[in-house]
């Protein structure tokens, strides 16, 4: 026999190194709060069903809140040798109140335990986030609507391609947020279902009551069946999954922060307090946030194949190998409410320069499709036009003119379907407010979408 907790089929004690290697201890203890909520909610359960007396649930309760009190204190004595943080506790509790102690683990095993205690935290972590995300949406809505008339040159291709309104631009940055958030709900869904009850693999021989466990936890309901319970790491991966895409979508983001602040496009500036300097070069200004956004996705991507992979070829039930899925989910975590909260801070404090943005629009023949549109207006066949426009463009490379800055003669020369109100249709004003419905970028849309999108925020 050894001195471990399971040490009594055991006929020597475990090898040093193997003692560090499977425990898990230095990286699970920040699930201390929440294996004790699951603790307390488990000894209230058993009383209930008359397993533990009364004194017995009472004397664990008030034990388990001092443990809680030393671990929050830094006095508790954390050790290496107890494995992980649910053996630390729980012989703490022992310490603390004798044999009473002991019954805790009564219909109840590691491999529930930590499966119900990862969800408990990951939910109250699902919570946390989200808020960030509300932060962030709302963020972008009323930026949006204050650059509702701010015209930018839309890209394809990274080349302009037409005008578009700023606010635009930014109502497309929250619709990938919004679904996002979707995405993060709904994952919350499948995170909120509860492992206790399972025991080990089977279930448990007493008379436990997993509804009122489940109540007391404020999950949704017990899990379904048993073996499933403690094997399940899907909730990880599926919310590994929603971080991966916010990332994605946090990096596209960044990469265009870092292109409009660079002296060649030069659209916005970003404060002082988001970038750094060069120690070498006294006139850099430089976007790290943005930058170690765009470089952080891939650590997360990175966790999600991690997690993917370290479940693929597990066999029912319980697997030591499920140890491992802490870590990456903690980092994914960590990284992205470090993104998020970078990200929501940041983007209301986009300053746009919008002389920039309305200047480089006008440079790159943006308004060369309302050109092409407004000879179909007038009765030219729309490949036809295409062709007349092209033959335009090209005059205008060897002038050094914008469609816009053409004489009417000069215009003529490609089709005599064009009269002296083009220049309506050649103007950037003009040409986003012709795009005038629903999903368009002429102003009074995006101010119109904003509002559609602020009124969505409150009430989800
Ligand atoms: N530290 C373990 C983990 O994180 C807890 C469950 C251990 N169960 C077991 N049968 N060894 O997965």
């Amino acid at each position: 026999q050894t001195n471990q907790s399971w040490g009594g089929r055991f006929n020597e004690p475990t090898d040093a190194f193997v003692e560090k290697f499977t425990a898990s201890v230095d990286f699970d203890r920040r699930l201390y709060h929440h294996d004790i909520r699951g603790s307390m909610a488990h000894a209230t359960m058993l009383e209930r069903v008359g397993v533990l007396t009364v004194e017995e649930r009472d004397t664990i309760l008030e034990g388990l809140a001092e443990v809680e009190k030393e671990i929050e204190s830094g006095q508790f004595p954390w050790s290496v040798a107890l494995e992980d943080v649910h053996m630390n506790i729980e012989a703490r509790l022992t310490e603390k109140i004798g044999i009473t102690g002991k019954k805790l683990h009564t219909g109840r095993s590691r491999n529930d335990q930590v499966a119900t205690d990862i969800r408990l935290y990951l939910r109250d972590e699902i919570d946390t986030l989200e808020a960030e995300l509300i932060r962030l949406r709302s963020g972008m809505i009323e930026l949006a609507d204050r650059e509702a008339d701010t015209i930018m040159p839309g890209f394809t291709h990274l080349q302009t391609a037409q005008p578009v309104t700023f606010g635009h631009h930014l109502l497309a940055w929250q619709e990938m947020i919004a679904r996002d958030h979707e995405r993060l709900r709904d994952c919350r869904k499948r995170v909120n279902v509860m492992p206790l009850g399972a025991a080990a693999l089977a279930g448990t021989t007493y008379p436990i009551d997993r509804h009122v466990t489940a109540e007391l936890l404020g999950f949704e309901r017990p899990a379904e069946n048993s073996l499933d319970a403690v094997s399940d790491r899907d909730f990880a991966i599926e919310f590994v999954s929603f971080a991966s895409l916010l990332l994605m979508h946090l990096s596209r983001m960044s990469e265009e922060l870092v292109l409009w602040t660079s002296a060649q496009f030069d659209f916005i500036d970003l404060p002082d307090r988001f970038c750094t300097g060069s120690s070498i070069m006294p006139q850099k200004k430089n976007p790290d946030v943005p930058e170690l956004v765009r470089g952080k996705s891939g650590r997360v991507y990175g966790h999600l194949v991690g997690l993917l992979t370290l479940m693929k070829s597990q066999p029912l039930a319980y697997n030591k190998d499920n140890q491992e899925d802490k870590e990456p989910l903690f980092d994914t975590l960590d990284t992205v409410k470090g993104c998020l909260k970078a990200f929501a801070d940041m983007v209301p404090a986009i300053e746009a320069k919008a002389d920039n943005m309305h200047e480089a629009a006008r440079r790159g023949f943006s308004t060369a499709t309302d050109l092409a549109d407004y000879l179909v207006r007038r009765g030219v066949a729309f490949r036809d036009a295409h062709e007349i426009v092209g033959q335009s463009v090209a005059h205008g490379l060897e002038r050094h003119k914008d469609l816009s800055e053409m004489s009417l003669a000069e215009l003529r020369q490609f089709s005599t379907a064009i009269d002296e109100d083009v220049f309506e249709v050649l103007t950037l004003e003009g040409s986003v407010a012709a795009r005038n419905h629903i999903g368009g970028t002429a102003p009074d849309q995006v101010r119109a979408a904003a509002q559609r999108a602020r009124d969505a925020l409150a009430t989800t």
